[in-house]
């Protein structure tokens, strides 16, 4: 384990915003787990995470390192690793299912955790079981898909912050690859492999998202609100162009980015921060930006989106 005192976070979230932590733990696969006193919070690859100000706590976090074991078609990955790296591992050794998911630029525990989803594929539709450590009862936990509560950006451990450290993620997966081409763009690879299906994943993902190593972001800033059947309709008969959205989870899934577009924030910047000029959905940092920024804009187009539509936006970022 590493600790750091005074650290600046900048290049540990994607934002890429500086922000100073007091101390940082940095927890290596095979540590035992240390107590943290007084606050702290657990920082995946900071893909999902806006700074505001210094954080005056411990930040915990697990070292990015490949750590994979196989059993039969049992992938169990170390939390700290990217998800990324894991998708490519699994396509090399001939495990199938995870290829939707290339291209987040988030960790494997922070993909149980927000239950990643891209492209028709979410993490709980493959996630057998989570081994997190509980930081109240100081023991290691196993908990079943079940146990984990899964649903849109949602797992138990959003409902009990601090509560739970991801140290390991098994996904169940096939031998056998069968293409998910649920999502719309992907319709035309019914051949493709699963190197070819990864490919044009990043590559769609790549038109509609920064690059990371070109603009800070988030990826999308703010989920999908579900709302009722009558909510849905009345906006659709108001607005015809919006996009067509599908009972599911208990409801209509709208799209965020087409009601903050069709309000007419693409490509407008404020401060530091900017909305994406292709995703509208997508909050970046147009060089220099602050955390206050980011909330300082978001805070605006949620108050236009609920003037516009009265339907009210909930970040899928963690604002600290
Ligand atoms: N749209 C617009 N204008 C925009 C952006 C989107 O009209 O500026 C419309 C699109 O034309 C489309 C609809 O909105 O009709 C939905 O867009 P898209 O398919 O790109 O998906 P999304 O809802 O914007 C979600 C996830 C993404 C994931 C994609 C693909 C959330 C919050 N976001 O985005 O996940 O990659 O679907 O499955 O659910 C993330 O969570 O960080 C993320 C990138």
């Amino acid at each position: 384990m590493y600790e750091y005192t005074d650290i600046h976070l900048k290049d540990r979230n994607t934002f890429g915003i500086d922000a100073v932590a007091r101390r940082l733990l940095e927890i290596e696969p095979g540590d035992s787990i240390p107590t943290v006193e007084g606050d702290f919070f657990v920082l995946g690859a900071g893909s999902d995470v806006v700074f505001v100000d210094d954080y005056a706590g411990t930040v915990v976090t697990l070292a990015d390192r490949q750590v994979v074991t196989v059993d039969d078609n049992l992938v169990t990955a170390w939390g700290g690793m990217r998800m990324d790296a894991l998708v490519q591992w699994c396509i090399d050794h001939g495990l199938y299912g995870l290829e939707n998911l290339s291209a987040i630029p988030g960790t494997v525990g922070a993909g149980a955790v927000q239950n990643v989803g891209a492209y028709g594929v979410e993490a709980k539709d493959v996630i057998e079981r989570v081994e997190a450590y509980d930081l109240r009862e100081c023991c290691l936990r196993t908990l079943s898909n079940a146990d984990c509560r899964f649903g849109y950006r949602h797992s138990l451990f959003k409902e009990l912050p601090g509560r739970y450290l991801v140290l390991r993620v098994a996904f169940r997966l096939r031998t056998v690859f069968v293409p998910n081409l649920s999502y719309k763009a992907l319709a035309n690879l019914p051949h493709a492999t699963a190197a070819e299906l990864r490919q044009a994943i990043a590559d769609l993902r790549w038109q509609k998202l920064p690059r990371p190593e070109e603009h800070g972001s988030a990826g999308s800033f703010f989920k999908n609100p579900v709302v009722t059947e009558t909510v849905y309709l009345a906006l659709r008969e108001q607005f015809p162009d919006m996009p067509e959205a599908h009972a599911s989870e208990g409801g209509y899934k709208l799209s965020a980015g087409w009601l903050i577009d069709r309000a007419g924030w693409k490509g407008r910047t404020q401060g530091g921060a900017g909305v994406w000029p292709t995703n509208a959905l997508v909050l970046y940092n147009t060089g220099g930006c602050t955390g206050s920024d980011v909330v300082a804009l978001a805070r605006a187009i949620q108050q236009d989106v609920l003037d516009k539509f009265q339907i009210p936006l909930t970040p899928e970022a963690i604002i600290i």
